[in-house]
């Protein structure tokens, strides 16, 4: 348990990556990380799009307005989708997923990045679920939550502060 805090407190989002390639190794225990996440109902409706040619990375980039620039120097992305005819709590399930990515890449030394599609746009206009469905040939019917970008650290980003923690939002018996 001590270790998963301390893995806690190291996690950031980290948007500036190094040439160092992600390998397939540790792109499968990325990957199986997402595979052993929990299911509403056990219904398991989520799948995983990973991404390493660079110019379908380009193209990715450009699925939100400025904040999905660290595509382009990302040695890889994994989108997290998700079969709505599935499941009801796909959004559930894919936060919960694109999580257990997050904190596996920050466990193997990588850095990576929550980039948000549901409910935002693309620097074309278009909302930014159908600009990656479009891209990457997903079928409509799947939700497109968020993508993972990942690549290796230049520098080891700055740990939280446990003590600058808000206690205060813990509420105990009542609120
Ligand atoms: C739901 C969600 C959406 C996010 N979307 C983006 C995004 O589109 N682009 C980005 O650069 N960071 C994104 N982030 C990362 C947040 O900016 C980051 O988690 C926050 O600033 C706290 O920093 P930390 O992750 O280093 O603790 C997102 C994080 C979450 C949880």
């Amino acid at each position: 348990m001590d270790n998963l805090l301390e893995l806690m407190i190291n996690r950031r989002s980290v948007r500036k990556y190094s040439a160092e390639p992600v390998t397939d190794e540790q792109i499968k225990t990325i990957t199986t990380a997402a595979l052993l996440s929990p299911s509403g109902h056990s219904k398991y409706p989520c799948e995983f799009v990973v991404v390493k040619d660079r110019d379908t990375l380009e193209k990715m980039s450009h699925c939100r307005v400025a904040v999905a620039k660290m595509l382009n120097n990302a040695s890889c992305a994994i989108v997290t989708i998700a079969d709505s005819d599935k499941s009801d709590t796909i959004i559930e399930d894919s936060s919960i997923a694109m999580m257990n990515m997050h904190l596996m890449a920050a466990s193997l030394g990588l850095g990576s990045c929550w980039i948000q599609l549901r409910s935002r746009d693309a620097e074309d206009g278009t909302n930014s679920e159908d600009y990656i469905r479009s891209v990457l040939n997903i079928p409509d019917h799947y939700l497109c939550q968020a993508i993972l970008s990942i690549g290796g650290l230049e520098k080891t980003p700055k740990p939280h502060d446990i003590n600058k923690l808000n206690f205060d939002k813990i509420h105990l018996e009542q609120f």
